[in-house]
């Protein structure tokens, strides 16, 4: 009997390795055979350590699992699928997990993450078998084609910078994959490298055939080392099968793949930033152009993708463009895995083709907050994002539809607040972690988020408020026009999106409380 326990972060953050130990000494004292999977995580993180049983009918959850309740569960007969409070029936008939449209993330929690023979079995390496029979032009086009923008943030598209450093003459290129994740409230870059990394291996590899690169790095943030253990020994194991290395998988084209840690920076995640601290130079932000497409990682023309931009590939390659673009409205193609994070009742990742609303996903699939109280706000898009109000849910994930609302759709963060939340602390804290994570390069970020918290204090103290509402207005307007780079760029959005949406709370008579 297969049983699966998530070696995810955030199942260990909950006790998972105490939760595996449990089930293998109950099943040693119960002379039972079990086998125990570490699986990726399934996305419901309420319900974790979420424990699987593989049945006949399929693998039946129970959740959350506490060390001292696997007794239990075997006096229930869970190793059958029998029931018990805990138990939500087959895994992937639990609603949140059943209306998913799951092509990123289709095999994270399935497999083992480490067993290459698992990926093989669902369907892995295809894609890079298709791409190893193109040329790279129509492996670009293949991308292009599918409608794929970079699901890091700025949502450009992926065909089109890969066909900018195709074309681009050099002796060498890279690939660098973006793994700095660090908008508030994002877990899917993480999940998928603790969960799936061989499906980030393989569309590097896939990147690298389409522009004719032989060396990648995967950049991952320091506060990951799950991940980074994982990507390691998976990237091992993909050398050991020749699917990296000097004849990958027999053909002529070399590819090599190392890992770089991160050292804590949200900066070291802007993408010119990134590729000075692989560098081994301090992170700060390059002037753009040039681009990294043409002068990237030590000058040379450079594909830098994020995670999930990169791990989307895989199945647009194995399945076709066409069988990508299908999902998804306007030019916003394809699916994308949010994460639903904050106040929330059922928080984890929800993939889906774009054109949900934040209102399905708040409430219909997060069952509201988890506090019980209403929504107040939403941030969409990591700590560089605007607070959406309610009146606003309607609006469907689309890159387009939420740049129309000064909004943007971001890596997939949502953070939900309830009514408690103070809107005016919320923008002091945008200009607040602007000033602390501020590379320094440029004065209207360096100088103007500092000035910002003080103007927001200001007015919150109900000091010349009027007069000072004006000056933060014309900060803002400094610091979106005169910033090198989207720190400084988009801090005035959360900023703005407070003071449009909630300006009560910056209307405060000076002693009352938040
Ligand atoms: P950008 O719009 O300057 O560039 C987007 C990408 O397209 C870059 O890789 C750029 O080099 C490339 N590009 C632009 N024009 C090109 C061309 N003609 N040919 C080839 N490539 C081209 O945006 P940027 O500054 O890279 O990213 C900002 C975004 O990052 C924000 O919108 C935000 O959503 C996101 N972000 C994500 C975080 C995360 O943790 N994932 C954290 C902070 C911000
Ligand atoms: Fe550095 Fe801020 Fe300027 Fe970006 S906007 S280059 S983070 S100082």
């Amino acid at each position: 009997i297969t049983v699966y326990v998530p070696c995810d972060a955030a199942a260990l953050s909950v006790g998972a390795d105490e939760v595996a130990a449990a089930i293998v000494a109950e099943a040693a004292r119960r002379h039972q055979a079990v086998t125990v999977v570490r699986n990726g995580s399934r996305g419901m993180l309420w319900l974790e350590p979420l424990v699987e049983v593989a049945t006949a009918q399929g693998r039946v959850a129970y959740g959350p699992v506490a060390p001292e309740q696997v007794p239990e569960l075997f006096e229930a007969g869970f190793l059958t699928g029998g029931a018990h409070p805990l138990g939500h029936g087959l895994t992937e008939q639990i609603p949140f997990f059943h209306h998913q449209q799951r092509l990123t993330f289709a095999r994270c929690g399935l497999t083992d993450p480490l067993s290459v023979e698992d990926y093989r079995a669902h369907g892995g390496f295809a894609g890079l078998e298709r791409a190893l029979t193109m040329a790279p032009a129509d492996i670009c086009t293949e991308v292009a084609d599918s409608g794929l923008r970079g699901r890091g943030g700025a949502g450009f598209p992926t065909g089109i910078k890969w066909r900018t450093v195709l074309d681009a003459k050099a002796d060498e290129k890279f690939i660098c994959c973006n793994a700095d994740e660090g908008d508030s409230g994002t877990f899917a870059d993480r999940m998928i490298m603790e969960g799936d990394p061989f499906c980030l291996i393989e569309g590097m590899t896939i990147a690298a055939l389409a522009v004719g690169a032989t060396q990648g790095y995967i950049y991952v943030r320091s506060e990951y080392p799950h991940a980074i253990a994982t990507l390691r020994r998976a990237i091992d194991l993909a050398y050991e099968q020749n699917w990296l290395g000097a004849a990958l998988h027999g053909s002529g084209h070399r590819f090599d793949l190392e890992v770089r840690t991160g050292a804590g920076a949200y900066i070291c995640g802007e993408e010119t930033a990134m590729l000075e601290s692989i560098e081994g130079k301090r992170g700060m932000v390059r002037a753009k152009p040039p681009l990294p497409a043409l002068e990237g990682l030590f000058g040379k023309p450079t594909v830098v993708n994020n995670v999930l931009s990169l791990c989307s590939v895989p199945v647009i390659m194995a399945k076709g463009a066409a069988f990508y673009r299908d999902f998804g409205v306007g030019r916003s193609r394809g699916t994308q895995p949010f994460q639903l994070g904050g106040n929330i009742r059922h928080g984890g990742l929800f993939e889906t083709a774009f054109g949900i609303t934040l209102h399905d996903l708040v409430y219909r699939f997060g069952g509201g907050t988890a506090s019980g109280r209403p929504v107040r706000a939403v941030q969409v898009g990591g700590p560089l994002g605007a607070y959406l109000p309610e009146h606003l849910f309607h609006l469907p994930k689309d890159y387009e539809a939420f740049a129309a609302e000064e909004a943007m759709v971001g890596h997939g963060g949502i953070v939900v607040f309830d009514d408690s939340v103070d809107m005016a602390k919320q923008a002091r804290f945008a200009m607040e972690f602007c000033a602390i994570e501020s590379c320094g390069k440029c004065t209207p970020c360096r100088i103007g988020s500092t000035r910002g918290v003080e103007v927001i204090d200001r007015i919150i103290a109900g000091d010349r408020r009027d007069e000072n509402l004006t000056l933060l207005e014309d900060l803002c307007m400094v610091m979106t026009e005169g910033s090198l780079c989207a720190m400084g760029g988009l801090t005035p959005l959360p900023v703005r999106s407070a003071l449009k949406h909630f300006p009560e709370d910056f209307d405060r008579p000076a002693s009352a409380p938040a």
